[in-house]
């Protein structure tokens, strides 16, 4: 199921990310530089605030009590702006993705949906293309002091988002 993160997940969605980040970002950035990124950004109060911020959205996907992934987005005035989508290592490719996009989409339909993807995860940038995603050119983002070139990707409004080949185990209730 799907539903919003609410504070008592802080510890769960900070392990998510955690390993979702080792998982990606290990090989492209380093060890000490994603020790650093992890410590700095995801500290519990940090992500507690965030749940907090009314300008910002948070969805998880769970199955039972087990958190499957995480779709985080701040809620600019003319877009719907991902800040983070992540399946849980070894959850991936059973839908969580989709359908947490899915859902972050229906809840500011009139927007689109803009996000940034490290150039090198071409896995992810497969994704966002297959899902209907629009390449608007290179960007750099920095997280915690760690630098990444980037792509500006974009969801229009009204633009069809296709669903996962790859039927979602997790339904979307
Ligand atoms: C990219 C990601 C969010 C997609 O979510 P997901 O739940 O795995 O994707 P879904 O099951 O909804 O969709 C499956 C599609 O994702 C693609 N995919 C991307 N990364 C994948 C992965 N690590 N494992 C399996 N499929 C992956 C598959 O090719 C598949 O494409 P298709 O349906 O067009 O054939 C997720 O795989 C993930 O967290 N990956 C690692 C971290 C990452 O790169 N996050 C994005 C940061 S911007």
């Amino acid at each position: 199921m799907l539903r919003d993160a609410r504070m008592q997940d802080v510890a769960e969605l900070r392990a998510l990310l955690a390993a979702a980040w080792a998982a990606t970002y290990r090989d492209l950035i380093g060890d000490d530089a994603l020790a650093a990124m992890t410590r700095e950004a995801l500290r519990p109060e940090t992500l507690a605030a965030a749940l907090g911020d009314p300008s910002r959205l948070t969805l998880v996907a769970l199955d039972g009590a087990a958190l499957l992934g995480v779709v985080a987005a701040e809620l600019r005035p003319a877009a719907t702006h991902v800040a983070r989508l992540y399946a849980a290592p070894g959850a991936e490719g059973r839908g969580v993705g989709t359908a947490l996009l899915a859902a972050l989409r229906a809840r500011r339909p009139d927007m689109p949906v803009t996000l940034h993807v490290a150039s090198a995860n071409a896995r992810a940038r497969g994704f966002y293309a297959a899902r209907g995603f629009r390449d608007r050119g290179p960007g750099r983002e920095i997280v915690a002091g760690v630098a990444f070139d980037v792509r500006v990707l974009e969801l229009p409004v009204g633009a069809p988002m296709a669903p996962s080949s790859t039927a979602p185990r997790t339904a979307a209730r």
